[in-house]
């Protein structure tokens, strides 16, 4: 099968290296022709665990190639693939000026049957004007009489970053939204190396699951931050109350760390997006408006508990731990982290910063003024307290005797919970996580 993939971002170059290695001949294609040039040396644009290494064995079994030129890779597809971004308007409402652009390119240059898949995050109606969209160019380029045998279909994507391979490979379902099933199972054999239930169903069923889950999985992060909130009230331990709780298997124990809420370029923008599409369609989800709002004040709460304990920041020299909004990623996009620091910075705190993998990323985000560590400790240094805000493993293997001997004063912020069990008492700090105990903020 040959697969053109619109779009070599996380989903995009993570699908079509994917498929590359389950054997389909992929063609990946972008407008950012700096990015393409990487790829086509072999580099991973972006931070992705295990990306590279199957990337590079794909451009060896000649399984993969990169181009910025549509119109030269289009001839040969069965399938054509769109994961381009569709990021938030100012009102919420997913962007689709890009995934617009390809489809009207798409159809510019598509003469002969062809499956398109979007996989890029859209509201409940998009698919089908893609196809409009495809349909119009074909016939406008001459091809009008091919238009009925262009069918679009909705696959979802899943993955994960910092997983984003291993997602996609051993998925937890494939999502198949189609209007036919001869559309439905060539999508169905594109996706055959793949273990895992297919989800076959209409078209707008399949758009509303990737908001519907990921508004679940927003809505469980705000709901233990609820929690958190109140345990400091209670005099509870908020990591013991998700343990018990996650036990149960109606609640399973995933996304019930509590912390300094959710961020990333899916959650803020598909939660925010599906409350419009819902205000749109004039119904009220009052979950929603209150997922979105527990998570902004997830992050004032915490910049103020730092302002509680420390008093003025005005020349403080306060150290970050993580930029990024989760580890095993270089990605910034809405990252709580981002956003803190940026709070302290205003508040005139002097900055030192350290990220595993997003310096580059924020520094084209964050103050000039603002220092950027060559590593963690270096940005203690010096400090009257360290900021945890991304929870990367390696922040627990440094050497906290050297930590609280580099920092001025020992107090440690921790939002998101990751030092939690490490007893750093006894080396003298001062610790607040996020919803540990009794705290009056
Ligand atoms: N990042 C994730 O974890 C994730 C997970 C699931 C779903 N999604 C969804 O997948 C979609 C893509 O997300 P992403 O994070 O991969 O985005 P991204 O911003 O990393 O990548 C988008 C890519 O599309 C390219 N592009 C834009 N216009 C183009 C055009 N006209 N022709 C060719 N290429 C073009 C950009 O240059 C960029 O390389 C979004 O809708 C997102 O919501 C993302």
């Amino acid at each position: 099968m040959n697969l053109v993939m619109i779009g070599t971002g996380y989903v995009g170059l993570t699908t079509g290296v994917g498929f590359a290695s389950l054997g389909v001949a992929v063609a990946c294609v972008d407008v950012d022709e700096a990015k393409i040039a990487r790829l086509d040396r072999g580099e991973v644009p972006f931070f992705e665990p295990g990306l590279g290494e199957a990337m590079k064995s794909a451009q060896e079994s000649g399984n993969i190639l990169f181009t910025t030129d549509l119109k030269n890779v289009i001839g040969g597809a069965d399938v054509v693939a769109i994961a381009v971004g569709t990021p938030p308007k100012i009102t919420g409402e997913a962007d689709l000026t890009a995934l617009f652009a390809v489809a009207d390119q798409v159809g510019a240059y598509l003469d002969h049957e062809a499956v398109i898949v979007v996989k890029s995050t859209v509201p409940v109606g998009t698919n089908r004007r893609v196809l409009e969209r495809v349909r119009v160019a074909m016939t406008n380029a001459g091809q009008g009489e091919l238009t009925s045998l262009i069918r679009v279909v909705s696959v979802p994507e899943f993955l994960r970053e910092g997983t984003a391979l291993q997602d996609f490979l051993h998925p937890d379902r494939v999502v198949i939204g189609a209007d036919d099933e001869v559309a439905s199972r060539i999508v169905d054999r594109l996706h055959e190396g793949i273990v895992a239930p297919r989800v076959c169903t209409t078209i707008e069923s399949a758009e509303m699951i990737k908001y519907a889950a990921n508004a679940f999985l927003a809505t469980k992060i705000s709901f233990i931050n609820e929690i958190a909130n109140l345990a400091e009230r209670v005099g509870a331990d908020v990591r013991d109350v998700a343990h018990g709780i996650g036990l149960d298997k109606r609640i399973g124990k995933h996304f019930l760390q509590a912390g300094i809420g959710y961020g990333g370029s899916c959650f803020p923008k598909d939660v925010s997006a599906l409350e419009q599409i819902s205000g749109a369609n004039g119904y009220t989800f009052k979950l929603l408006s209150a997922v979105i709002e527990v998570n902004n004040r997830q992050r004032e709460r915490f910049f103020k508990k730092i302002i509680q304990e420390l008093g003025s920041l005005k020349g403080r020299r306060i150290a970050v731990w993580g930029l990024a909004f989760k580890d095993q990623t270089d990605d910034i996009r809405e990252s709580a982290g981002i956003d803190i620091a940026q709070r302290l910075h205003a508040s005139g705190a002097d900055l030192a910063v350290y990220d595993p993998q997003a310096m580059d990323n924020a520094r084209r985000v964050l103050s000039d003024h603002v220092e950027f560590a060559p590593t963690a400790i270096d940005a203690a240094s010096g400090a009257d307290a360290l900021v945890v805000l991304t929870q990367w493993p390696e922040f627990r293997e440094v050497s906290f005797q050297t930590l609280r001997e580099a920092m001025v004063d020992p107090w440690i912020f921790d939002g998101r919970n990751c030092l939690a069990d490490l007893d750093l008492a006894k080396y003298g700090f001062k610790y607040q996580g996020v919803g540990l105990g009794k705290y009056e903020c």
